[in-house]
């Protein structure tokens, strides 16, 4: 079998089909479709096929899969940690009516990169939809490599070397989940450059969007305004396109050379059920660690009412 590549922005975006990616893959298929995933920077699989076991299969071609946290008195949907519960249900999967909670999921709907709060930060991401609305629930996808090779020379100039601060709380208070600026102070925050080399392509990208607080070395609101600048000329009509899903359906995108967003849709009326597996930058092996359980503990009291479990040692329950 051999990959088909039908690109949807000229060096960004592509639908790709041809694979049975719910069956073990040779070494020759594999490596078509990372060098697709670094060129393209989002690919968009359709019709998949792929269970909870067989996307987390798939997912591994990419590295070290990053484990959900979890937070004790919480009950889960999933019992496989390599899945991230991207969907508006409950652990019975019902339709989520907290308001709360569904204020911080509403997060997810500025322009995004996947965990920059992390000091690890992720690459890619395998959203994988198995119950889609029947309007809106879209994903946007924006292209950071050719939106930092088309910026003035004067801006390249003037954000070489900078890093930003970023902080879960700050895009979650963004959405409107009620934390004050001291309060975001006082928890975990991740710094990043600005602008990096994405290993794939060897292009140079920008790492900013919602998460991003602040600028190091810069009063805050200069910062955040160059950040908003910034996320402004990203998302540009040409450099942005959208994805609408079918159950099965699957969109593999690069956090290192992208940003995205969930489109609206009537959370409170439409399911939507999207898994995720989330792929940690670098060759790290995979290993039992739990970064975003830690996190969740330094963060005190969380959204979802109980308080983090204590980080696990052994990679925690399954
Ligand atoms: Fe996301």
């Amino acid at each position: 079998m051999s990959l088909t590549i039908a690109p949807i922005l000229p060096s960004f975006g592509a639908e790709v089909s041809g694979v049975d990616i719910a069956k073990p893959l040779d070494e020759r298929t594999r490596s078509a479709i990372i060098d697709a995933q670094n060129k393209y920077g989002v690919t968009v699989w359709r019709k998949t096929g792929l269970d909870d076991e067989t996307h987390i299969a798939f997912s591994r071609i990419f590295g070290h899969i990053e484990l959900a946290p979890r937070i004790a008195g919480r009950p889960y949907r999933h019992a496989h940690r390599e899945l991230f519960d991207a969907s508006n249900l409950d652990a019975e999967g019902r339709i989520i009516q907290d308001e709360l909670v569904r204020l911080h999921k509403r997060g997810d709907r500025l322009w995004h990169t996947d965990s920059s709060f992390m000091e690890m930060r992720s690459a890619q991401s395998l959203l994988l939809c198995h119950e889609a609305p029947p309007e809106g629930g879209e994903t946007w996808f924006a292209d950071t490599r050719t939106a930092y090779e088309d910026l003035p020379q004067a801006m390249k100039d003037r954000i070489e070397g900078l890093e930003a601060r970023h902080s879960l709380w700050w895009s979650r208070s963004r959405a409107g989940f009620p934390l004050s600026e001291e309060e975001i102070d006082a928890r975990p925050h991740a710094r990043h450059p600005l602008v990096h080399i994405h290993r794939g392509s060897g292009r140079k990208a920008l790492y900013i969007a919602a998460h991003a607080r602040d600028i190091i070395g810069m009063p805050r609101e200069e910062g955040r305004a160059l950040l908003r600048e910034l996320i402004e000329f990203a998302t540009q009509p040409k450099y942005v396109f959208s994805v609408t899903y079918e159950p099965g359906d699957m969109v593999i995108w690069d956090n290192l050379c992208s940003m995205h967003r969930g489109g609206e849709f009537d959370d409170l009326r439409y399911r939507r059920d999207m898994r995720r597996t989330t792929i940690r930058e670098g060759a790290a092996p995979e290993r039992p660690d739990d970064p975003f359980t830690e996190l969740f503990a330094a963060s005190g009291v969380t959204a979802f009412g109980g308080r983090p479990a204590a980080p696990a040692r052994n990679g925690g329950p399954r």
